[in-house]
């Protein structure tokens, strides 16, 4: 199971002061050195931590794999037309959240979805949609033809030490067979830890885990390098 680390925070970081550290590219380097098979990261609508100017050093950069986080929206698609990463994560995106909440409505903004999507996968970009382990959800993105989905793992994440863990991984297990069965490329990420993570990791058709904020604010007692090594160690 691959692991691509989401390094917005460093950026959060940086924004706060308005400076020019910690450099998100230099925690790209250090996440692929330490065994991440991909960066990713979030171009907000409001930029309020990943800059364009990120993503264009990343894209000369890093060696692995660069996936753009975007919202569903055409002034996304020029710039991602422009930046180049190798897949774009369709998110929904609204400027008051403090992160993403919950999955892309797929069945509500099919006709928006096959438009952006459409536009990434003609100029040669691979599209994956960030929706909840629903059957419906499923069903509508590959009625669209995206082959790729990223499984939130988020409300399980909320809930892994209570009584409604064991519910959230049993919709994750159904969503991720009925994928498998439509033959789609299953990816999963939100609010995975350190704790968490290992009952995510054991669903073996999942290929890769996206995981960002556990990461970094564990970097900020570990190191960047010691914490992408503990994360690959668990999730393996
Ligand atoms: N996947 C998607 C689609 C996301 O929007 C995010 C958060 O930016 C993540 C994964 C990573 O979530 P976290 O920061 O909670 O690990």
């Amino acid at each position: 199971m691959r692991l691509g680390v989401n390094i917005d925070h460093i950026a959060t970081l940086r924004q706060a002061r308005m400076t020019n550290e910690p450099d998100p590219v230099y925690a790209a380097v250090i996440a692929e050195l330490a065994g991440a098979n991909g960066i990713t990261v979030h171009l907000r609508q409001d930029r309020r931590h990943i800059q364009e100017q990120d993503i264009e050093l990343l894209r000369r950069i890093i060696k692995t794999k660069l996936n753009l986080e975007m919202a569903v929206s055409m002034d996304m698609v020029k710039v991602a037309l422009r930046l180049k990463p190798d897949i774009c994560t369709l998110v929904p995106e609204t400027p008051e959240e403090v992160t993403t909440t919950g999955g892309l409505d797929v069945m509500m903004y099919a006709e928006k979805i096959e438009e952006v999507a459409g536009n990434l996968q003609a100029a040669g970009l691979d599209v994956s949609v960030f929706i909840d382990p629903d059957i419906d959800q499923i069903k509508a993105t590959h009625r669209l033809g995206i082959g790729i989905i990223e499984i939130n793992t988020g409300e399980f994440a909320k809930n892994w030490n209570n009584n409604y863990s064991k519910l959230e991984l049993d919709k994750i297990e159904k969503s991720v067979s009925y994928s498998k069965k439509l033959n789609l490329k299953i990816y999963a990420g939100h609010g995975l830890t350190f704790q968490n993570v290992s009952s995510i990791a054991q669903i073996k058709e999942i290929e890769e885990l996206n995981i960002g904020h556990s990461i970094i604010a564990n970097a900020a007692f570990l190191g960047l390098s010691e914490a992408v090594k503990r994360m690959i160690q668990l999730i393996n």
